[in-house]
């Protein structure tokens, strides 16, 4: 069976990019940044992008394309003889477990756009907010449904492929989140007020910034980028032996930082300029934004565009789990496409169910003290997530060889590089130890 690819060079931008712009990006972003006190902790995050993120997500980008295979393949075409192939599992595991709940969240945002649009949202009393949320999210059907749809929408775009679907619907969504972003963007900062907002994102303010702070943004740095889940891997195996990577992966780590960026510039100066907090966690653009477009000219409008914006933004990443599971099951077990997405899909919706229910009819059960969506994010974002990124570094640092990625970086020969030898430190030595750093840090191991 002849191995599908990305048509274009903007059709690979279109969808690597949309993988990584998502709920990191619009939702979690700001949120955590508004809790880490603004410009000082966007400063350390930017610092840990081109770092280490960028040069991850070089390895990624060539590890695909020299092995032409799924996360797990591309492992085994280059260590036959140990179980190297076995961080693919862990990578194509964590992919599988965060779109079931990732889906989740992607059908909040799609209750709110249904809700925006037909104006009900922006009737609703501020103080009444935070209540109309954990109703909406506890609501158990509503919440299925939408997660269902997610997780349909998805499957419809992966169907048809790389180049007929997933490149295909990128073109159309990313460009049509760029213009709304501007827009909003444009809006907010307009607004009467809105530059202490700016002045919160863009002026460093250094004592507000903790060590917790700065393992965050590391943290961040890899989901935002979607490193450690095989995703760059497997769309790295769909590009073409003459693209230049680095300049790819460049240019995918400047679209989703700046796009980072431009959504704290849309919510800050906004929230700011209303007087509300900038503070409140992942409620901010449930609970908090609904307060300030309630308040602007036009709110409806700007409220449906910005739900519709962060819907877009969640479905182009959603592809790209359900990419690598699919990737993987059609090359492992030798199944159609189409039937293994609808297979997947179908399971990864029943995999969802508990989360969703943990909102709701299900909240008091727990295990090991945490309902299932707490255990289901914190297995994959704190333990899995790293656990994959590390061997990634470690895989072709160590076994496959920096020279070697090299090579792959450079088209035999055919780009210049002249970063070998910050290369060669960061992904043998510096990536791996910064990630140790998170994943003791983030399962509270560092404490103890
Ligand atoms: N990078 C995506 C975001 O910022 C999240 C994501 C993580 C997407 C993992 C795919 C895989 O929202």
């Amino acid at each position: 069976m002849k191995r599908d690819s990305f048509g274009s060079r903007l059709g690979i931008l279109a969808a690597a990019a949309g993988s990584a712009i998502g709920l990191g990006n619009i939702w979690k972003f700001p949120f955590v940044t508004g809790q880490n006190g603004g410009a000082a902790f966007i400063l350390v995050y930017l610092f840990c992008i081109a770092l280490i993120g960028l040069p991850v997500m070089v390895s990624e980008f060539v590890l695909g394309r020299k092995t032409q295979a799924n996360a797990a393949g591309a492992f085994k075409a280059i260590e036959k003889e140990k179980p190297w192939y076995l961080s693919g599992y862990v990578a194509i595991g964590t992919a599988f477990i965060i779109l079931s709940y990732y889906a989740m969240i992607a059908g909040w945002i799609f209750s709110y756009i249904g809700r925006a649009a037909t104006g009900k949202l922006i009737t609703v009393a501020p103080e009444k907010l935070g209540s109309y949320f954990e109703s909406i999210i506890g609501s158990n059907i509503e919440p299925m449904f939408c997660t269902f749809l997610v997780i349909a929408f998805t499957a419809f775009m992966v169907l048809s492929g790389v180049k007929d679907g997933i490149e295909k619907y990128s073109k159309i969504l990313m460009p049509i989140l760029l213009v709304i972003l501007v827009g909003l963007m444009i809006r907010s900062v307009t607004l009467d007020g809105a530059s202490k907002g700016l002045e919160f994102l863009f002026k460093p303010n250094w004592s507000s910034l903790t060590t917790e702070g700065v393992l965050e943004a590391l943290g961040h740095a890899f989901y935002s980028l979607s490193l450690g889940m095989g995703i760059i891997i497997t769309y790295g195996s769909y590009i073409n032996k003459k693209e230049n990577i680095l300049k790819l992966a460049l240019q995918v780590t400047i679209a989703d930082t700046v796009i980072a960026l431009m959504a704290g510039t849309v919510i800050f100066p906004a929230v700011f300029a209303y007087g509300l907090e900038p503070n409140a966690g992942p409620g901010l653009i449930f609970i908090t934004l609904p307060a300030v477009f309630r308040e602007m000219p036009l709110g409806a409008l700007f409220e449906t565009l910005f739900f519709l914006l962060v819907g877009i933004a969640a479905l182009t990443s959603t592809i790209s789990l359900l990419e690598v599971v699919v990737a993987f099951v059609t090359e492992q077990f030798n199944i159609a496409r189409k039937k293994a997405t609808v297979l997947l899909a179908a399971i990864i919706y029943l995999v969802s169910i508990p989360s969703v229910l943990s909102f709701g009819a299900w909240s008091d059960i727990k295990i090991f003290g945490r309902t299932f969506f707490d255990l289901f994010d914190q297995t994959a974002s704190n333990i899995l997530l790293p656990i994959g990124g590390l061997l990634v570094c470690i895989f072709v640092g160590w076994v496959w060889g920096s020279e070697n990625a090299v090579k792959e970086i450079t088209s035999n020969g055919k780009y210049q590089f002249n970063y070998q030898r910050a290369y060669d430190f960061i992904i043998k030595l510096l990536a791996p130890a910064a990630i140790i750093v998170i994943f003791l840090n983030a399962t509270g191991l560092l404490d103890k």
